[in-house]
């Protein structure tokens, strides 16, 4: 095996490996029989890497701290299969939307164990919330909090809720994922008082019962220290309005944005690294301010489900122009794989048929999108790839399939889930009769 893909196979899922035809494979299925089988560009997740980051999350974290909540963040990816494993597994959901909650409904995911985010819940998708009877709704401001009242008085109901808040600490991620600070769309800043305000009114409101403090800093932290700095000043805040309020806070929800490993030179922290700052914190913080200590729920969503899933891609034409650069294009791009064009992704890839072939040559794999952006990988070295070749980039299970698009009318693609040697059709792929279902004409 050439040195770069014994590096690369490393980012893969877990149970990646190159069989005697020189080609990758995964979970014992070679991924060109895969390609043929399913068409391309085809999303295949792993459920032996799926169900070890769900443990792994709830292992670290339980090892260091006695309470603890892992809510899956479907924002990074949901269907109904993947979301019966997730069950399985023992996790909880963080829903965004309406049709997150019913994917999760769909599925017979207990609504107990789903908590409701958003920054602008439609009254539907609140109704939708408290008919379903959801654990938790996450209010984000003022004006949802009034209609979730409003609405949980009308069905004689109390509804549990954690409050959003912005605890103004800079994650240093990509400034579109950057969400806790003050100049963000989400949460109740605690500097400018609407914090302790939004505490007194969910106090007041006779049928919400005010859990406790969530907050989510940004989308990957490659660092843990700004969970500890959040922490401490969610905490510090909630001791101080404690004394001040009937308020305890029994629920703290830390929210997501643990780093996975994109590219083999930079690694991420491993769970245990954020389980054990997030723990100290809390257990230091808690013990000094005499306070009690809260149930710990974290919300990943990347880090369960990131590097489970591959998208492979069929090659087709390319182009070359002399002294700067070689294309090679391929059948998918921004329509299922946003994430270049939008955040500046960087992502490996491997030649799936020529899995352990040493490099020959610089290319750029840009998709067939009509966009000049629509480029997956800037200047990466693989082994000379052929008109049918097929293309794997690794660690795609998060905020690709869940950020398509049909862009250019494309067909979003099938999804697998493979284990012990099978494949299971977890969404087929689109047709074009189903990109005309909803028109009238
Ligand atoms: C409130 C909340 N929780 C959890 C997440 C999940 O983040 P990640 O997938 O990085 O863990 C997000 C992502 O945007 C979020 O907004």
């Amino acid at each position: 095996m050439s040195d770069k893909s014994q590096r690369i196979i490393r980012v893969f899922p877990e149970t990646a490996t190159i069989n005697h035809h020189n080609h990758l494979a995964i979970a014992g299925c070679d991924t060109i029989e895969l390609a043929e089988s399913f068409g391309t560009p085809l999303y295949v997740f792993d459920e032996t890497t799926l169900r070890n980051k769900c443990r792994e999350y709830t292992r670290e974290f339980n090892r260091v701290y006695s309470d603890v909540t892992v809510a899956y963040a479907c924002k990074a990816y949901a269907n109904p299969a993947l979301v019966t494993v997730l069950h399985e597994e023992g996790l909880w959901l963080d829903a965004v939307s309406g049709g997150e909650m019913n994917i999760a409904r769909f599925a017979g995911f207990p609504p107990e164990k789903v908590l409701f985010h958003g920054n602008n819940k439609t009254q539907d998708e609140l109704e939708f919330a408290l008919d379903w009877s959801i654990g938790r709704v996450v209010v984000d401001n003022f004006r949802e909090m009034g209609l979730l009242q409003n609405l949980a008085a009308k069905r004689q109901r109390i509804q549990q809720v954690l409050l959003r808040l912005s605890p103004e600490v800079d994650p240093h991620t990509h400034s579109h994922t950057t969400t806790g600070v003050l100049d963000s769309k989400f949460g109740f800043p605690i500097s400018t008082g609407q914090a302790e305000e939004a505490i007194a009114i969910a106090i007041r409101s006779s049928n919400l019962r005010l859990a406790g403090l969530h907050f989510h800093l940004g989308s990957p932290l490659f660092e843990v220290e700004p969970y500890e700095q959040a922490i401490k000043i969610v905490l510090e805040f909630a001791s101080r309005i404690s004394r001040n309020y009937d308020f305890t806070l029994d629920e703290l929800d830390v929210g997501g944005g643990f780093a996975v490993q994109y590219l083999a030179e930079k690694p991420a922290p491993p769970a245990s690294a954020y389980a054990e700052v997030i723990a100290r914190s809390i257990l230091e913080l808690t013990s000094q301010l005499d306070m009690p200590l809260p149930r710990l729920i974290i919300e990943p969503g990347r880090a369960i489900i990131g590097q489970a899933g591959i998208a492979l891609y069929r090659a087709g034409g390319n182009k070359t122009i002399q002294g700067v650069r070689k294309y090679v294009f391929v059948d998918g791009g921004m329509g299922d794989n946003i994430r270049p064009p939008l955040y500046d992704a960087r992502y490996e890839a491997m030649v799936a048929n020529k899995a352990a072939s040493a490099p020959e040559e610089k290319v750029t794999i840009a998709g067939k999108f009509c966009e000049s952006g629509d480029i997956l990988i800037r200047d990466i070295d693989l082994p000379a790839i052929q008109d049918g070749d097929i293309i794997a980039v690794p660690v795609c299970g998060a905020y690709c399939l869940a950020m398509s698009s049909n862009y250019n009318a494309y067909l979003k693609p099938a999804v697998i889930l493979v284990s012990e040697g099978q494949a299971k059709l977890m969404r087929r792929r689109e047709t074009y009769a189903d990109l005309v279902r909803q028109d009238l004409f």
